[in-house]
Order: C-alpha cells, then structure tokens, then sequence
C-alpha cells in the first residue's frame, strides 16, 4: 500500500503519519516514511537520530542526472533504470521504520521542486510492493503539490481535517483535486477532536464519516514541547490510530483484524 497525507497546514499530517507507521509496524509490516515537506520534520517526530546520515531525495535527483547523462539545462529527466538499487543509500533506519526524507530543496522565490517531485512520482509508481510493504509519503500543507502529480501514484490519500470552518474547505478542495489525479481511494481523518459536537462539525461540514477521530491529546502537546518522539504514547489517544488502520486495510481488501 501507498499512503499519501495532506491537509492544512499544521492540522497534525506528520504526527498521525508517524503513529500510522508505528500501527503497520505492529503487524509486522515494513514500512518506508517518504518525507516530502521541503520543512522535514518527521524524524523528530518518530525519534529518528541521526537523521543527517541519510541523504536527501534532492542528492538522488543530482545523482541520476549525472548517470542518465543529463546535460545542463535540459528540461528533460531520465531515470536511471537502477533506481531501485540506489534507493538504500537515501534510507534511514530505526527500529524497523525506515525514512527517506526529500530534502529542504525549494527556493525562497518559490522555485518550482520540479525534479526532485519527479523522482518522488517514479519511485512511488515503481517502488515495491508485497502485501506487507507499506509505504507513507508525508507532504507539506496545502494544495500546490497535488498540482504537481507527486501523489497520484499513492492509491490512498488521507485528508487530515480538524474542526474548523477553514480546515473543512481546505480539505474538500483536496478531495476535488485528488480526484482529479485519480488516486483510488481518498478518506477524511479527524484531528483534535474534543467532543462529540467537535465530530458532528466534522461530519455535516464533510458530508461523509471520517474513517477516525484523534483526540486533542495532553500528551501529545507534551511530548512535541519536550523533543520527545510522539510515537511513545500510548495513552490518551482513544485506539483512533488502530481505527485508522483498521479503515484502511480493510479499503485494501484485507482483513481489519489487526
Ligand atoms: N491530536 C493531537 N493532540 C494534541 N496535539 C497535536 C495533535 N495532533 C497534532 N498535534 C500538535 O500540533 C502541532 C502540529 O502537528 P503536525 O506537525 O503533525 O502537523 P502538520 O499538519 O504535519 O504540520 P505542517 O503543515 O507544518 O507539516 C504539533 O505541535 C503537534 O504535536
Ligand atoms: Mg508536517
């Protein structure tokens, strides 16, 4: 499977991909973080140290360039048919999660990260996958990338959404434009959800069920205050993170036992 995340900004994509991951590694599946945002931060957010000894996706764009033989201000891209082998020298690894992180590539005039986008879109149309691979791919706010095309090679996307007037629009004008790129099954999940009203809101504003509700959760707040890995707690989060995965194995057609 080949989940994308978006959603506003600062809305919770990065600490419900990390807890999804950890959720999929529980059952014993592998599980590869792609880390989009041009503000990486998930290796904080999942208690990666180290996360300077992997290299950035941006490095790979050079790389393949330099053995596709692509001359200097060519606007084409060719991929080195042996991406697959390259692949590990941009992974990082800890207790079994391995992340690959894109790299803060984009220009302060808002330059277009165009290739590195590119190599994104190739490896997750080309990458893997058994049954028990799992790929994430963690994206920045808004709605720009998915003009891009980086996600229509994800077959599921998750539109985080909180209750907020402003963050159902943004998640709906998602939706509009996920569909546009086709990507096969797109679902809305609820975050700092406080009450009943809270998931009501959600609902009517939606027009459809969220497949989980997370809670506005203390401990979460205190972990990302303490520069601890939020992928620690355990309490407090109310099984929304077992609710979401059991959603979408069941979407792929797999038993939601888990
Ligand atoms: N359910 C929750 N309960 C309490 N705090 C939360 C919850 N979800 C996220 N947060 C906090 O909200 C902040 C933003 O979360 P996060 O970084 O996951 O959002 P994001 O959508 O990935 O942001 P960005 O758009 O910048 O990538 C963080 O400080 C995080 O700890
Ligand atoms: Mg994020």
């Amino acid at each position: 499977m080949k989940i994308a995340i978006s959603g506003k900004g600062g809305v919770g994509k990065t600490t419900i991909m990390a807890l999804l991951a950890r959720e999929l590694r529980r059952t014993g599946r592998e599980v590869l973080i792609i880390d989009a945002d041009p503000s990486p931060h998930m290796a904080e957010t999942l208690g990666i140290r180290d996360i300077e000894r992997a290299r950035p996706i941006a490095d790979m764009t050079k790389l393949l360039a330099e053995r596709a033989g692509k001359t200097p201000g060519s606007p084409f891209y060719q991929l080195n048919p042996q991406v697959d082998d390259l692949l590990r020298d941009f992974m990082i690894e800890q207790d079994g999660l391995k992340l690959m992180v894109l790299g803060a590539v984009q220009t302060a005039e808002g330059g277009c990260a165009c290739p590195e986008n590119h190599v994104l879109r190739k490896m997750l149309k080309k990458l893997l996958l058994t049954a028990n691979q799992a790929v994430l791919l963690d994206m920045e706010a808004g709605v720009e990338h998915l003009g891009r095309g980086t996600v229509a090679g994800a077959d599921q996307l998750l539109i985080v959404v909180i209750p907020s007037r402003s963050s159902i629009r943004t998640a709906l004008k998602i939706r509009k434009l996920a569909e546009d790129v086709q990507i096969p099954r797109i679902s809305f999940v609820g975050n700092l959800v406080r009450d009943e009203e809270d998931k009501t809101f959600l609902r009517q504003g939606l027009g459809e069920e969220p497949v989980a509700f997370f809670p506005d959760a203390a401990a979460i707040r205190r972990a990302e205050r303490a520069e601890k890995p939020i992928i620690d707690i355990e309490d407090e989060l109310d099984r929304a993170p077992q609710q979401l995965l059991e959603a979408i194995l069941n979407g792929c057609g797999e038993s939601g036992d888990v």
